[in-house]
């Protein structure tokens, strides 16, 4: 016999039994439903980016030969492909263009296709094709080392250092025997810095490495972080970074290098007149804050016989560094798939004639640097100033 205490066990047991069933079911029935709603949800997401976010193709039209491929791998925003096959041309979101080797006509220009100006020479040097009138009013943004190009790249760019290591900035300065020296190979140019150089050197001697001079060095590259460079960084106290023109931001590595490679000499800059607005507190001797090259040349001595004020001025350039082409390059490319992935617009009005090639975008160097005739330096003045220091 079972007792009565346990029937209503039986009995509660049975009832919880369906409370369960039936609770459960709601429960399963409820996961079910949020589930596909989740699901739905999601899946109206994925195709709201996948719109977004579809590859954009970018075409390199006629890459410079160093191009080969850009992986967008590491960029914020990645799902962009870059080719070099002109039969992609028109199915390209853009297409960038190298100012040299360009035809007279230009290819069929798409609807919403974005075409990319790209130049890293000074307006003065290499074809200028894009300024013709069937090319200047094609392009949408700019890739260049002009500060307001969409896309920069340049030969460098200045970047506070975050760590700051001292030196021995006593043994660096004793080590440096000599002045002043200038490694370059072309020269005959648009900023006249070889007549720079030359006035410089009726003061005092500027040793020039290179093919613009009679000094060798055991391996001269001219741009790379070079055994040359390496010692004319420990043993001179003053390198000069003359650019070939003086334009609108064109600064070369000749500059950037001085700080990406960290050269223990002070750079002393011919070159961009902006460069103030972009160096960031870097330290250089700007040639266009003197009225002549005897007036220039005389600062360098003082300076140089100075050990205190040369070890404070090197002491200051070690708070920066810089960053190299390839690394703007890189900027730059992923900058373009952003743009190209948030639709961005291209600029209406741009008219690379103006924009690029415009004529106040260079200055002559009789704006910027007045040629000492040997008749306007008075050497028995620069003399008598010699034999002070
Ligand atoms: C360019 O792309 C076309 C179409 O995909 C292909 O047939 C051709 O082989 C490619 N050319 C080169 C040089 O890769
Ligand atoms: C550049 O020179 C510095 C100093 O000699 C050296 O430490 C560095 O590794 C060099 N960098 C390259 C890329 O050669
Ligand atoms: C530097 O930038 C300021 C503000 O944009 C501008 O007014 C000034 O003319 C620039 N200086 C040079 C040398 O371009």
């Amino acid at each position: 016999m079972r007792s009565p205490n346990f029937r209503m066990f039986l009995l509660t047991r049975k009832l919880n039994k369906n409370v369960v069933f039936i609770i459960g079911g709601i429960g399963v029935v409820y996961v079910v439903l949020k589930f596909f709603d989740n699901f739905l949800k999601a899946n109206e997401e994925v195709q709201l980016s996948l719109d977004n976010m579809r590859t954009k193709r970018i075409l390199y039209y006629n890459p410079p030969s160093w191009f080969s491929d850009f992986d967008f791998g590491h960029c914020r925003y990645s799902s962009c492909v870059i080719s070099t096959n002109m039969s992609y041309l028109p199915e390209s979101d853009a297409v960038i263009f190298n100012h040299n080797q360009l035809s007279s006509v230009p290819p069929i220009k798409t609807p919403n296709q974005k075409w990319i100006f790209t130049c890293s020479e000074s307006p003065y040097y290499g074809k200028k094709t894009s300024s013709e009138p069937e090319w200047r009013h094609k392009f949408d943004w700019v890739m260049s080392f002009r500060r307001d190009s969409e896309f920069f790249f340049g030969y460098g760019d200045i970047v506070p250092k975050t760590r700051f290591i001292e030196k021995n900035y006593e043994k660096i300065f004793e080590q440096k025997k000599k002045l002043v020296a200038w490694i370059a190979s072309h020269c005959d140019t648009q900023s006249k810095r070889e007549q720079y150089v030359h006035e410089m050197s009726k003061i005092e001697k500027v040793d020039v490495f290179g093919s613009c001079g009679n000094l060798k060095c055991e391996k001269y590259t001219g741009s790379e972080n070079d055994s040359c460079h390496d010692f004319v960084g420990k043993n001179y106290k003053f390198y000069l970074a003359f650019e070939n023109s003086l334009c609108r931001d064109y600064t070369s590595e000749k500059f950037y290098n001085v700080y990406a490679f960290d050269h223990p000499i002070i750079p002393v800059v011919l070159g961009s007149f902006t460069l103030e607005n972009y160096s960031h507190g870097a330290v250089y001797i700007d040639v266009n804050k003197y009225r002549t090259p005897l007036h220039l040349t005389r600062r360098l001595l003082s300076l140089g016989n100075d050990k205190e004020a040369y070890i404070d001025l090197l002491r200051k350039k070690d708070r920066f560094s810089a960053l190299t082409s390839p690394q703007t390059f890189r900027t730059a490319m992923c900058k373009m798939c952003e743009y190209l992935s948030l639709d961005k617009p291209g600029r209406s009005d741009l008219d690379i004639a103006d924009w690029f090639y415009g004529q106040d975008h260079c200055r002559s160097p009789k704006q910027i640097h007045k040629p000492v005739t040997r008749n306007s330096i008075n050497m028995k003045e620069a003399q008598k100033y010699l034999n002070k220091v």
